[in-house]
């Protein structure tokens, strides 16, 4: 199987996953990207078993709205109670690089809330360290030089992501040469330069199960 179908394989099995416990209250997150499009698409065919989702990015709810799925804002519901998402890469005890696609604020800002984070990915995102893919940070505009040279300082090479502009109206930094053995302290400690809103590391609420899309079919993953 190629890589698209790989991504197909895991969309399947996230829908296979959440569809027997939905209820008529359940709130399903929906991440972005294009492994979240897939879903997306796939929800679409049992659209009329699902009441709500809040998306984590603009584009994701428009998708979702084109199948007819109901959209909520975030600040209109009381819970969600399972939020599905691909990712840029992830480490054994699944902890994610997420941002490829700009959205990792609010993507962050879903996993905070939600009961359960299912991950979909193939098999290509699975690392032993995290830090092969360019870590994104999302930045206040004024703050990205002092924010890049407070990267430089903790050993970074970060990159100003041109022409992007996030759903929040910020600029995203793309940190490059950066392995990240230690994902907790580094999450922490890129949170704290003042002027970063938030970076793509996932790793202080990491994912709770990864579907892993393989040439041996999709694996259920769990953190280690
Ligand atoms: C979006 O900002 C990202 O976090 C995506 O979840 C991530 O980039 C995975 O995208 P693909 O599913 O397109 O690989």
């Amino acid at each position: 199987m190629n890589q698209d179908e790989l991504k197909q394989a895991v969309a399947d099995a996230a829908l296979a996953y959440v569809e027997p416990k939905l209820e008529n209250d359940t709130v399903l997150g929906i991440g972005t990207g294009s492994t979240a499009n897939l879903f997306i698409d796939a929800l679409g065919a049992i659209k009329g078993k699902v009441n709500a989702t809040v998306a984590s990015s603009q584009a994701s709810a428009e998708r979702l709205k084109g199948h007819g799925i109901p959209v909520y804002d975030l600040n209109s519901v009381d819970k969600v109670d399972f939020y599905i998402d691909g990712a840029d890469e992830s480490n054994r005890a699944l902890q994610l690089i997420k941002g490829g696609g700009a959205a990792l604020t609010r993507e962050k800002i879903v996993t905070a809330v939600a009961g359960e984070f299912i991950c979909i990915a193939d098999e290509s995102k699975l690392v032993h360290t995290l830090g092969q893919f360019p870590l994104p940070v999302e930045v206040i505009p004024m703050a990205r030089s002092h924010v890049a040279r407070e990267l430089v300082k903790l050993g970074g090479d970060p990159v100003y992501r041109e022409g992007v502009v996030t759903d929040n109206g910020n600029v995203i930094l793309d940190v490059y040469n950066f392995p990240i053995p230690q994902p907790l302290t580094t999450e922490e400690r890129i949170n704290n330069i003042t002027g970063v809103v938030t970076n793509g590391l996932f790793a202080l609420k990491p994912a709770d199960v990864l579907l892993l899309g393989t040439q041996d079919g999709v694996r259920t993953l769990y953190p280690e």
